[in-house]
């Protein structure tokens, strides 16, 4: 599965003296962000600084991951651009087609099944452009990246909003949309905005109940779901230190959940013992070689507050076990208050299912410490009341656990192993009775808890919390249950208490695999033939956008004021449409349908102004497309918060909608939108949004004369033959002004490479 150790000793040879440049430039200490985005500049040595929060940069990451779900897209488009060979080591990973239903061997063989066709795209393609192909049933994206590419001072980009999980092992990773993995294959540059940096203090060392999902769920408390938008959080201090790699992995992955760009650990112990333990000990002896350049300078750790924007300290000695929601991630109720908080909102207190497992936290470490409990149910006579799934992330991972016992033990107290794939975590649960929409509740390891999230029911009521949590609540099955105090009453009737989770970091007889799922591509692949059937309902080979017309956009209907939290489940919701995620015009049937229209509370339905009728969404925008009638959506704050997916900008773009106006964006749906040669603006005036009514006819003005930093303005026509005349900000350099003028960037790449 070779892990490019000749790419990885590039990048440490390069390093020092890039690390030194920017330092000079600067004129102070660094930060270990920094020291990685000044060392992955695409224009080489530092030449000049950035403003965090400001400058655009260019960069040049090392690698690039996708999952199978975003990576037909992302391949369709690579294809697009003309190129023989990806330019950077890249993978794909068959994780998030699989539904949990039965147990892992069945769930697979019948994904496998059906979604040949698909694999069987994604296999040549990489086959032929060269890029490592991971199959299904191999594991989930972020624990095969960490197992096998992630290393210390690295820059990657994966088609996954938790592709930041591999700054648990001291990288820079990010989630991004195709289009930009598109670009960094096809040799092109990266671009981000330099982002602010928020610095995370650890004192105090984990203990008794309390994991480093604690320590996330805590962070993402005080944070909120848009706290580390556009910031790096970069975490050190003796509690840091002290945790596992695998830990530190799980903070990363959910730092998704505030919106961070990503997180990033300098590196230390605990990432040697994990590369060393996986097979990379070459990584390893780099590393040390260059160990200064792999952590922040030590003034900066010494006096975060000049340093970083931001600075938060957690003391880990007194940090209490979390359970984070319901519906959101950032819903923060120490364990010892959730028995009041849970009657105060009446929230169904009886746990059906627990959940562990899935890319957040389905370590060695983790699992281990959740059979610690397991164990006790026999050994105190208790038994299991909730149902109780386990989502290994890798199968290097389920073999291991397996060899150990672990799993038996799971089977003992009535567990169900999941195939090593997303299933619940991104709503692949065919759960028995979730049609019925019955209010119940659930806990889970996983990352994310917005509604309908894990099996399509908008009235189950997720909260996530530790492994060992959850498994402790689901022998409970009682949400109020409190672990640290409470009493159980077993079998035999007498009261027995649980003893802490304990467990291993790193498996002591090591990790061990069959086969591990990895197909290497073919050396050269370009007889390699790659079929896309055109009567196929799930792959679609794209046509370009058509480029902007030249003019002012004049006459847009309101397609939908979206209301409240509209997030990217809500605008390309996953679930069954992950089917057509390879084909537009399909998965364009789903588009904003789970957004609530203002005008009547109501989701996917929606006033076709030409008929004064109310219909889906969809139905209604390509009515408007079928008479040329461009359109545009407007939404509330943090507008595209979620995942990565480019389907959520590419659908409306696909249908003609001209403009998304907000009051505010999450960062990659933004960037996506850009990229897509889609109008992304924003109100200047918050206010504005309540000027906005459902008959409007909308014109946009100052197109022509379109430029950085030059507000625009929409002039409303409202139905009683009023106006309104705002304005509204954007964030387009010059060159995302010119992705818009070619009708998306992708245009200006084939263009390129045809010259
Ligand atoms: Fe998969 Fe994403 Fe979870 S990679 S396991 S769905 S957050």
């Amino acid at each position: 599965m070779a892990f490019d150790i000749e790419m990885i000793k590039a990048v440490y040879e390069r390093m020092p003296a890039r690390v030194e440049a920017a330092r000079k430039l600067v004129g102070r200490p660094l930060t270990l962000t920094e020291k990685i985005l000044y060392s992955h500049l695409w224009e080489g040595t530092p030449t000049s600084t950035f403003e965090r929060g400001k400058s655009y940069v260019d960069f040049a990451p090392d690698r690039v991951a996708m999952q199978d779900a975003t990576a037909q897209m992302a391949l369709l488009q690579f294809m697009q651009a003309g190129r023989p060979k990806v330019a950077v080591p890249s993978t794909v990973h068959c994780d998030h087609l699989i539904e949990a239903k039965v147990e892992s061997k069945t769930d697979l063989s019948v994904a496998v099944n059906k979604n040949k066709e698909v694999y069987d795209f994604l296999s040549s393609v990489s086959d032929k452009y060269g890029l490592g192909f991971w199959k299904p049933g191999a594991g989930i994206i972020h624990q095969v990246v960490l197992e096998n590419y992630a290393f210390p001072g690295g820059m990657m980009i994966g088609t996954d909003s938790h592709t930041v999980n591999a700054g648990g092992l001291g990288m820079i990773a990010i989630g991004v949309g195709g289009a930009d993995a598109c670009d960094v294959m096809a040799g092109l540059a990266w671009e981000l905005k330099f982002p602010k940096l928020i610095g995370v203090k650890l004192t105090g060392k984990l203990n008794g109940w309390t994991s480093a999902k604690d320590v996330i769920l805590k962070v993402a408390g005080i944070l909120t779901v848009k706290g580390g938008t556009g910031a790096v959080v970069e975490y050190f201090g003796e509690g840091v230190t002290s945790m596992s790699c695998t830990g530190k992995g799980t903070i990363a992955n959910m730092g998704a959940e505030i919106g961070a760009t990503t997180s990033t650990f300098g590196y230390d112990e605990s990432m040697a013992r994990y590369l060393t333990s996986t097979g990379r000990a070459d990584v390893v002896a780099l590393a040390d070689t260059i160990k200064e350049h792999l952590t922040a300078d030590p003034e900066v750790y010494a006096d975060p507050a000049t340093y970083f924007d931001q600075v938060i300290e957690i003391d880990l000695d007194t940090l209490e076990p979390h359970l984070n929601g319901p519906f959101t991630p950032d819903l923060a109720t120490p364990i010892s208050q959730m028995k009041a908080l849970a009657e105060k909102n009446g929230w169904p207190t009886k746990i059906e299912v627990g959940l562990i497992g899935s890319c957040t936290n389905s370590s060695y470490e983790d699992i281990s410490r959740a059979a610690s409990l397991a164990r006790q149910v026999a050994v105190k006579g208790l038994k299991t009341k909730a149902e109780y799934t386990i989502t290994p992330g890798s199968e290097q991972v389920r073999y291991t656990i397996e060899r150990d016992g672990f799993i038996d033990t799971f089977e003992s107290i009535g567990g169900k192993v999941f195939s090593n794939a997303c299933g619940p975590c991104i709503g692949q649960w065919a759960r028995p009775g979730a049609e019925k929409g019955e209010k119940n509740t659930i806990v889970h390891s996983f990352n994310r808890n917005f509604a309908k999230r894990a099996d399509g029911n908008p009235n189950t009521y997720a909260f996530v919390g530790s492994p060992e949590l959850v498994t402790a609540l689901a022998i409970a099955g009682d949400l109020t249950f409190n672990p640290l105090t409470d009493y159980l009453t077993n079998e035999a009737g007498e009261q027995v208490k649980l003893d802490a989770p304990t467990g291993d970091e790193l498996p002591t007889k090591g990790f061990a695999v069959e086969d591990a799922g990895y197909q290497a591509p073919a050396e050269d692949g370009s007889s390699v033939e790659v079929k896309v059937s055109p009567t196929s309902d799930r792959l679609q080979l794209l046509a370009p956008f058509s480029a902007w017309e030249g003019t002012d956009l004049l006459g847009l209907k309101l397609l939908i004021k979206a209301k409240g939290k509209c997030t990217t489940d809500h605008i390309s919701m996953a679930g069954p449409w992950l089917k057509y995620r390879g084909h537009l015009d399909n998965i364009s049937n789903n588009m904003l349908i789970g957004a609530l229209n203002f005008a009547n509370e109501k989701t996917d339905n929606v006033k076709n102004q030409l008929t004064g009728e109310y219909g889906p969404v969809p139905a209604t925008q390509r009515a408007y497309k079928a008479v040329g009638i461009g359109t545009i959506v407007v939404g509330d704050s943090n507008y595209g918060e979620g995942s990565s997916r480019e389907h959520a900008a590419m659908e409306p773009r696909h249908l003609g909608v001209r403009v998304v106006l907000v009051k505010s964006f999450a960062r990659i749906h933004e960037t996506n939108l850009k990229k897509q040669g889609m109008l992304a603006i924003t109100f200047a005036n918050e206010a504005d949004y309540d000027l906005i009514q459902e008959d409007d006819s909308i014109d946009i003005i100052g197109l022509t004369t379109f430029a950085p930093s030059v507000q625009l303005q929409v002039v409303l026509n409202h139905a009683d033959g009023s106006s309104d005349t705002i304005a509204v900000n954007h964030s387009y350099n010059d060159q995302q002004i010119e992705w818009f003028k070619a009708g998306g960037a992708l245009n200006i790449i084939r263009a390129n490479v045809a010259k």
